[in-house]
């Protein structure tokens, strides 16, 4: 199984390689519509997932599916374009498969993005939310299984997976652009419903901020592996309002698409700031 993976992952990384001469220091994970956000990288390559060996190919609404390799602000940057929902019926391995491969092309850093529904009643639909930490509530694990020891430890510590210094320079980015920025813990489930009014009350009650479908497997497999990690989350929708409201992901999508140019102004100023 171990070998298995290694072989994928050099597969995968040698056919990218073979496309463009980008060897990115920085991943973007792109979330459900927020495709402009990266409307300020140069990009050198755009890789449809369908071509690169063992990706998965991803199905949801508002996902592109590719792998976009360039630069930004300064920075070789890798994007990926769509991301894998254990809703969607991948198991965990696949969910994190992208995130192994952009590690294994050279990338130490990642900034993950979401569209997630907002329970601190103080955040509102449209703005955006620093990830300080998160509460795993998707009961499948990205690591469950043989561990390979060169990807990372077997039981890994978690006492600080999101970067202070990344969050602190998001912050200070948003500070300067005007941008509201929260900071708040994330609770991830997995989907593919909505919660319910009860349900949102009770993720509020157990200390979440914001609740969303993708993101922890991630954010797991990325901190197993040693990566800084700056996750932002646009707030599409409001779980803990007095009346209960009705949520579609036409308007998640809508949301996120409208959030868009914030995030990229964030995300840009996160870039310039590091080294
Ligand atoms: N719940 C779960 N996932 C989500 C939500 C939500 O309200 N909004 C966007 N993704």
């Amino acid at each position: 199984m171990i070998e298995q993976l290694r072989r994928q992952l050099s597969e995968s990384v040698a056919y990218i390689r073979g496309r463009c001469t980008v060897r990115p220091q920085v991943a973007i994970v792109l979330g459900s519509g927020l495709g402009e956000a990266v409307a300020g990288l140069q990009a050198e390559a755009s890789i449809s997932y369908a071509d690169i060996p063992h990706f998965p190919v991803s199905t949801v609404e508002g996902h592109a599916g590719r792998l976009l390799l360039g630069t930004w602000a300064g920075k070789q940057v890798a994007v990926l374009s769509g991301r894998f929902h254990y809703y969607e019926g991948y198991s965990m391995q696949q969910v994190v498969y992208p995130i192994r491969v952009v590690r294994r092309l050279g990338a130490e850093l990642i900034l993950i993005t979401n569209a997630s529904g907002g329970l601190n009643p103080d955040i509102h639909t449209g703005e955006l939310m620093v990830v300080c930490d998160h509460i795993n509530l998707v009961s499948d694990h990205p690591l469950r299984g043989p561990n390979d020891e060169e990807l990372g430890p077997r039981f890994p510590d978690q006492h600080a997976v999101y970067d202070r210094a990344l969050m602190e320079a998001a912050l200070a980015v948003a500070k300067q652009q005007g941008i509201r920025l929260h900071q708040g813990v994330y609770v991830g489930v997995p989907g593919p419903t909505f919660e319910t009014p009860a349900e949102y009350r009770f993720l509020r009650l157990i200390g979440g901020d914001a609740v969303g479908m993708s993101t922890v497997p991630e954010v797991i497999a990325a901190h197993h592996m040693g990566m800084r990690i700056l996750c932002i989350s646009v707030i599409t929708d409001e779980g803990t309002t007095a009346v209960p409201q009705r949520v579609t992901h036409e308007e998640v999508v809508k949301a996120a698409q409208q959030a868009a140019p914030l995030m990229m102004k964030l995300m840009e100023g996160v870039l310039e700031s590091i080294e």
